[in-house]
């Protein structure tokens, strides 16, 4: 339902971040993007729903080629493109409800968004988004009152309710700690498994995206050097798609902190 069609992204600068990407992503396939810094990960999210302009190629989204739509037509297609960003880009003075209702703006009309006065349908459907992710009692704090984990429940929330086809998802765990990042990842995944629907996720920490996914993909200099199980990510292949570092190192780590979680 999402594909790219031989897609290039060469930056002013001169940096080749995307080179000829070839990539299909079937409905309601959670994909993990995996890769070191700069290997053009972001890049190719933002290039899907062109906040990044690509240099060539094309993107499908299902039968629309987005890669030809002009500016009015893009911004309606956008709707089925809900993006979740590491740093939650939340209104911090809004309120938690607000925050979420914003995902509609793509949907009303201009004067119902001047004076944020949503139809009861939407205000419904984030009360229903908030009870799902846990956060139903927050409903009228202030974004800038939360904690990280709440605040990427509340950007998820708010990529849902634009009932999206597809969601884009850059480190949505960045920010966090080990466990609150796992939560993270575990409703994410449990929300697309719902809802039939389509992600990438852009993520630094192999290990959590091993957990949770069912395909990885392996960017490197803005190749696709992997794209398979999670389990098929051998040391050979992590040190092919990151170079070299310690992998065990890494994992054990990990296990660790699960240990710990465990007997607390
Ligand atoms: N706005 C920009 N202008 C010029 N070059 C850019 C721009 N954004 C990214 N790049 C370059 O494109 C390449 C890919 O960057 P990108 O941000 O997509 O990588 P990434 O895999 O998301 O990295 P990270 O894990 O650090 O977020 C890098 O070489 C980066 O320096
Ligand atoms: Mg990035």
């Amino acid at each position: 339902m999402l594909r790219l069609d031989r897609l290039v992204k060469t930056y002013k600068t001169g940096d080749q971040a995307l080179k000829a990407v070839e990539l299909d992503i079937p409905s309601g396939q959670v994909t993990a993007l995996i890769g070191p810094s700069g290997a053009g990960k972001s890049t190719l999210i933002r290039c899907i729903n062109r906040l990044v302009e690509p240099t060539s190629g094309k993107v499908w989204l299902g039968d629309t080629e987005l890669t030809a739509l002009g500016a009015g037509a893009l911004r309606r297609e956008r709707r089925r493109m809900g993006m979740i960003f590491q740093e939650y880009a939340l209104v911090e003075r809004l309120t938690v409800m607000e925050n979420v209702l914003s995902g509609r703006l793509g949907y009303v009309g201009f004067w119902r968004s001047l004076t944020r006065r949503f139809p009861q349908a939407d205000v419904d459907e984030a009360f229903r988004l908030l009870d799902r992710v846990g956060l139903l009692h927050m409903a009228d704090k202030r974004a800038d009152e939360l904690s990280g984990g709440q605040r990427q429940r509340v950007g998820i929330c708010r990529a849902l309710i634009q009932d999206p086809a597809v969601l884009l998802v850059d480190e949505p765990t960045a920010s966090l700690d080990p466990k609150t990042s796992r939560q993270i990842m575990r409703l994410i995944c449990e929300l697309c498994a719902e809802r039939g629907l389509a992600a990438i996720i852009n993520i630094h920490d192999v290990a959590l995206a091993q957990m949770f996914v069912a395909r990885v993909i392996g960017l490197r200099f803005g190749e696709v050097v992997y794209d398979g199980s999670p389990d098929g990510l051998t040391p050979d292949k992590l040190t092919e798609i990151y170079g070299e570092e310690d992998w065990e190192a890494t994992i054990e780590k990990v296990e660790d902190e699960d240990d710990a979680e465990a007997v607390a």
